[in-house]
């Protein structure tokens, strides 16, 4: 009897003829009283092996437990399979049932789920053939993501999580405390006394790794995190989490320009990589979640996209004649809308927007000669809207300065930060690209809470 285990994914491209072993779950269970065939995954791969039992060979009682959702240790002859839909299959000979799931309660039957049902089992949703899709692609695009940095020279930084400063300036932070929430320490004006807090003054989850990524950037030259993110912000959309991994690159002596050509180079690099090396899994998204899926992705490494300042954006929607639900008028925070009327009407392609008006940018960016706009960019994506937000940074200490003044962000708190435009101070640029964003424009799902395994949003922090 063959001892060691091979994985489905290679199975099914060897050879028939020889003794194999295989482990994995039951997907579904059907036959007669001569003969049962046992679909078995092991999430190697979306294929599944066909497992035959001869029921010469096996009683009733020995593959009652065998139902979908068990999980067994099958040994046999991996044979030719008459079948049309697999070359190969497994002419069984011993089956051991490690664990049974009684088809009265265990909820992954055959006919298929809702998204919003899935969620609610999401410690189970690995095991469906959709989510095995999406975790198998999510691994794939996380190691294309290293890849393509370290081919470049950048060097992967570890930014912290737990911090003390706000980068994007937008207050949705969540505060990181060890002081007794019933009965806190109080100063003398009636406020919390965080010198007696863990680290002695008051900290958060971080939104963003780009201020320290900037000192990384100023050293080392090219840097890039890769890392879990926090946003307090209650946003219930099927594009926002309150906890997100993002991609933030920094690079010293690029410009915008510059900024604007790795990100979109970046982009197609992940996709191409994907189509390359997650073929079977985007054929079964393409089949089950969405038809056009590959066609998209295809398209997409094959184009240019669209470049275009903020102020040409603002009047090509003024003047589309479309009715806007939020109006649109020069100095407006772009919604979702607005953003995807570009994209997916206007321009049928992915848009970089740049030099937005300074007032709804954060304090980091380089103002632009006008003293209105800052050299902002961000990637406009169809179905999905930004997913890239970047800039050029403010390297010139006084204005960086001024403007942290004007936005009224704490100097004390970020002296660090402008250290590196006291010292040795230089242009440089970054991005940063929301890992989930990407991976609900490459998997056609359409609900950022489908594309990571286990989705905190506002009134939900379950598994
Ligand atoms: O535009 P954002 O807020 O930019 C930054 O945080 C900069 N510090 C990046 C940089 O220049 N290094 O966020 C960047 C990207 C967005 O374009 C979006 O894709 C994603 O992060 N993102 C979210 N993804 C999921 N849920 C949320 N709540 C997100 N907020 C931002
Ligand atoms: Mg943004």
């Amino acid at each position: 009897m063959i001892k060691s285990r091979t994985k489905i994914v290679d199975l099914l491209k060897m050879q028939a003829g020889i003794p194999v072993m295989v482990k994995g779950w039951v997907r579904t269970k059907r036959g007669n009283k001569n003969i049962t065939f046992i679909a078995l995954n092991d999430g190697s791969t979306i294929h599944n092996v066909q497992i035959v039992c001869d029921m010469n060979l096996f009683t009733e009682d020995m593959l009652r437990g065998a139902t979908t959702g068990a999980c067994l240790r099958v040994s046999g002859q991996l044979v030719p399979s008459p079948g049309a839909e697999q070359a190969v299959e497994i002419k069984a000979e011993e089956i051991e049932i490690y664990g049974t799931a009684d088809p009265a309660v265990y909820p992954l039957q055959k006919k298929g789920h809702s998204m919003e049902f899935l969620r609610e089992i999401a410690h189970l949703r690995p095991r469906t053939n959709t989510f095995g899709c999406v975790l198998r692609i999510r691994h794939a695009m996380a190691y294309a993501i290293h890849k393509y940095f370290n081919d470049k020279g950048f060097v992967y930084l570890h930014t912290p999580i737990i911090t003390a400063s706000d980068c994007e300036g937008a207050g949705a932070m969540f505060q990181v405390t060890t002081l007794d929430l019933n009965n806190p320490p109080k100063e003398k004006d009636g406020s919390v006394d965080y010198t007696q807090d863990f680290f002695g003054r008051q900290t958060s989850l971080t939104v963003s790794g780009q201020l320290e990524g900037e000192l990384g950037a100023m050293a080392l030259g090219e840097i890039y995190t890769f890392g879990p993110t926090f946003r307090a912000e209650n946003s219930n959309t099927p594009r926002h989490l309150a906890e997100f991994w993002m991609i933030e690159p920094e690079m010293a002596f690029y410009d915008i320009n510059d900024n604007m050509d790795l990100a979109e180079d970046f982009i197609k690099y992940l996709v191409r990589y994907a189509l390359e090396h997650c073929a079977s899994d985007l054929q079964f998204l393409n089949n089950m979640i969405d038809k056009s899926l590959i066609e998209r992705l295809e398209s997409v490494c094959n184009i240019d996209f669209v470049r275009l300042t903020y102020t040409k954006g603002i009047e090509i929607l003024t003047n589309s004649g479309h009715q806007f639900e939020y109006p649109v008028y020069w100095g407006v925070d772009l919604q979702s809308e607005h953003e995807r009327y570009l994209v997916e009407k206007h321009f049928k392609r992915p848009v970089i927007l740049t030099d937005y008006p300074k007032e709804i940018k954060a304090f980091y960016m380089k103002e632009n000669r006008d003293g209105k706009t800052v050299r902002a960019m961000d990637i406009l994506f169809p179905k999905i809207g930004e997913i890239i937000g970047g800039s050029q940074r403010e390297e010139n200490l006084d204005i960086l300065v001024r403007k942290m003044k004007e936005m009224h962000v704490s100097e004390e708190n970020l002296d660090w930060y402008l250290d590196t435009r006291r010292f040795g101070t230089g242009p440089h640029s970054g991005f940063g690209l929301g890992f989930e964003r990407l991976l609900l424009f490459i998997t056609g799902m359409t609900n950022i809470r489908d594309v990571i395994p286990f989705p905190r949003t506002p009134k939900s922090a379950d598994f």
